[in-house]
Parts: C-alpha cells; sequence; structure tokens
C-alpha cells in the first residue's frame, strides 16, 4: 500500500515537472494542482478580504469564479488583482454586481453560472458589521434590520438559489460554504449585538440545510473565523490602541488571523476532500475558543496574502 503511493507520488512528481510546473504541491504557490478543476463556484463579497483570497486560491486549483460584490469598483479591482495571482488559471473569472439581500441579484448570480454547466459550489461570504452597531439598548432598529438583511438574507438566498441550481443541474455532488464567526460560538464584551445575532442565524441555518440536503450530496458548512486582519474589522479599530489590546490579549498567537488562512479551510470545504465533511461549525481561530490564559511573547510571523 505504502509502496504504491510513493509509487503514485513519484508520478505525479515526475508528471508535473514535465509539464513544467513545480511539482505536486505547487511549490512556486502560483501553479494549478486542479484540486477544484471543472467546478464553477459563486463567491459573494468576492471583491475583497476572505472572498478576493478564495477567488485566487480556486482560480488556482482550477475552477471557474464569479466574483460577485455590491461594489462595482472593488469588483474591477479584484479581478485584475485576482488574475494577476492565478497566472496559470484554466478555469474562467467573471464579475457581477450583486447586493445579496436582494434575492432577484442573487438570482441572477447563480443562474449566470447556467451556461458554465451549473454552479458547483456556493460561497455565501458577504456580510456587514456597522459601525453603529452597539448593545441591546443602543443598536438602532434599522442598523439591525440591515445586518439581518445582508448577513442572514443573503446567505439564505444563496443557498436557496444554489439548491435550485444544483437540482436543475441534476449534480450530485456540491458544496456550499457560509461564512459565521467566531461570535456565534462565544459572547464578548465589545457587543455588536446586530452582527453576532446574524452570526449566529447563519450557523443554526448552515446545520440545518447540511441535514435536509444530506442525501442529495449537497453539503453545507459554515466558516467562523476569529478577527481578522481584513478592512472589515481593521477599518473599524483604525487607530484606537485600548480596542485593540481588547481583542489582541485573547489570541494565542499573539495576531490576528489572515484572509488567506479562511480561503484555505473554505478551499478545502469547497473540494472532494472533505465530502464527509457535512454541518461543521469549522472554526478557524488560531485556538482562540480553546483558550482560557494565553501565552505572552513574540507572535509567529502570519503567512502572506495573495491579493495585496
Ligand atoms: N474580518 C473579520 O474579523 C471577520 C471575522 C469573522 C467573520 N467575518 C466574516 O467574513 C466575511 C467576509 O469578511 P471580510 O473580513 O473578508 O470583509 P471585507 O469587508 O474585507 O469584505 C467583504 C466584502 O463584502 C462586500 N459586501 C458588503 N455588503 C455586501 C452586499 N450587501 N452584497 C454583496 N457584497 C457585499 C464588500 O464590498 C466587501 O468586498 C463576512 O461575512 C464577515 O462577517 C469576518
Amino acid at each position: 500500500m505504502a509502496s504504491d503511493r510513493n509509487h503514485y507520488e513519484l508520478n505525479r512528481h515526475t508528471d508535473a515537472s514535465q509539464n513544467g510546473t513545480n511539482g505536486v504541491n505547487g511549490v512556486n504557490g502560483v501553479t494549478p494542482r486542479g484540486r477544484l478543476a471543472g467546478k464553477n463556484a459563486v463567491i459573494t463579497g468576492g471583491a475583497g478580504g476572505i472572498g478576493l483570497e478564495t477567488t485566487i486560491l480556486f482560480l488556482r486549483e482550477g475552477a471557474s469564479v464569479l466574483m460577485c460584490d455590491i461594489s462595482e469598483p472593488a469588483l474591477k479591482r479584484a479581478i485584475a488583482i485576482a488574475k494577476k495571482a492565478a497566472p496559470h488559471m484554466t478555469g474562467k473569472v467573471e464579475t457581477i454586481k450583486c447586493d445579496v439581500s436582494k434575492e432577484s441579484d442573487v438570482q441572477a448570480a447563480v443562474e449566470h453560472l447556467d451556461a458554465w454547466g451549473g454552479l458547483d459550489v456556493m460561497f455565501n461570504n458577504a456580510g456587514i458589521m456597522h459601525s453603529d452597531d452597539a448593545d441591546a439598548i443602543d443598536t438602532p432598529e434599522k442598523i439591525w434590520d440591515l445586518t439581518q438583511n445582508i448577513n442572514v438574507k443573503g446567505v439564505w438566498y444563496g443557498s436557496k438559489h444554489a439548491v435550485l441550481a444544483l437540482r436543475r443541474h441534476n449534480k450530485k455532488v456540491a458544496s456550499i460554504i457560509n461564512t459565521a464567526s467566531m461570535v456565534a460560538l462565544v459572547g464578548s464584551a465589545t457587543p455588536q449585538l446586530a452582527y453576532t445575532a446574524s452570526k449566529g442565524a447563519v450557523l443554526a441555518m448552515t446545520r440545518e440545510l447540511a441535514i435536509v440536503h444530506a442525501r442529495e450530496g449537497y453539503r453545507f458548512n459554515a466558516l467562523c473565523p476569529a478577527p481578522l486582519n481584513t478592512p472589515l474589522l481593521q477599518d473599524w479599530l483604525g487607530d484606537d490602541q485600548e480596542k485593540r489590546h481588547r481583542r489582541e490579549v485573547h489570541f494565542p498567537m499573539g495576531r490576528f488571523g489572515e484572509a488567506i488562512e479562511q480561503a484555505q479551510a473554505v478551499l478545502w470545504l469547497a473540494s472532494d476532500e472533505s465530502s464527509f465533511v457535512n454541518g461543521t461549525d469549522f472554526v478557524v481561530d488560531g485556538g482562540l475558543t480553546k483558550a482560557y490564559v494565553t501565552p505572552e511573547g513574540p507572535a509567529p510571523a502570519p503567512p502572506n496574502n495573495l491579493g495585496r
């Protein structure tokens, strides 16, 4: 068994060196390895942070990607970055303006892939954390509604139209990944009640969808990131050192997470490698939700993001 595997690995290395790539692990980090070869993916919130990093990884692994975002200028910038970061892509990449809180927008995005052979992977990732979000007393109702409309309804619409498309194309295997958050699992004394409630809803909704559609071959998993070094959080924290310290002291690894670290998890969940992983609260947090007293000393270096 072991020698068969070695033989297989050796052949893969040989094939890779013959076709000019850098081996099975894509040593230069750019060559396609095909973990998503032939799959068509919709990524919402694709123009920034986790969505852009995921777009790049998906393209490098042979997928075709439709980047969806509410911001057209951001999409224009992001697709140029994605093409540059995935120069050997074998699939296609396109953009579409899409406000996930509008069902017709989400439907149009998913149906755009009908001409590509139909959707295989849906990453419902777009979300907001509004600066006026606060505690039970001070959160304005309009911020509550806006947050639920984007963060919860957006994921519902994405899941709904993904299932409809998968059935339309008679797909037997599919992966839907919904971005929740660590705050769906642990309480925070620095409240953003509307956001927290929305992410709890994403977690519960994803779990139920996973069970409902399990025998159709459609897997649903929720991604639970820790606080990240992306504009969503970093713009909100700004230069406020006290606000930063309140969070940083809880990080076992001594740093915020990077978008690429979430994207790597999404890639695995999207691929057939995770075929028996369904309904999980997939936590990517550097150990934060498992920590009591955290270590002291310098933080290990983070990986580099691909899109900046
Ligand atoms: N950054 C964090 O610390 C953190 C932690 C946990 C969970 N998350 C979640 O991860 C997801 C992605 O966050 P990020 O950090 O990459 O954020 P980001 O702000 O870098 O990117 C989010 C993208 O979503 C887009 N967007 C906003 N509203 C939209 C709408 N209505 N329709 C379509 N697109 C819309 C934005 O234009 C932006 O490009 C969000 O759901 C967020 O709640 C983030």
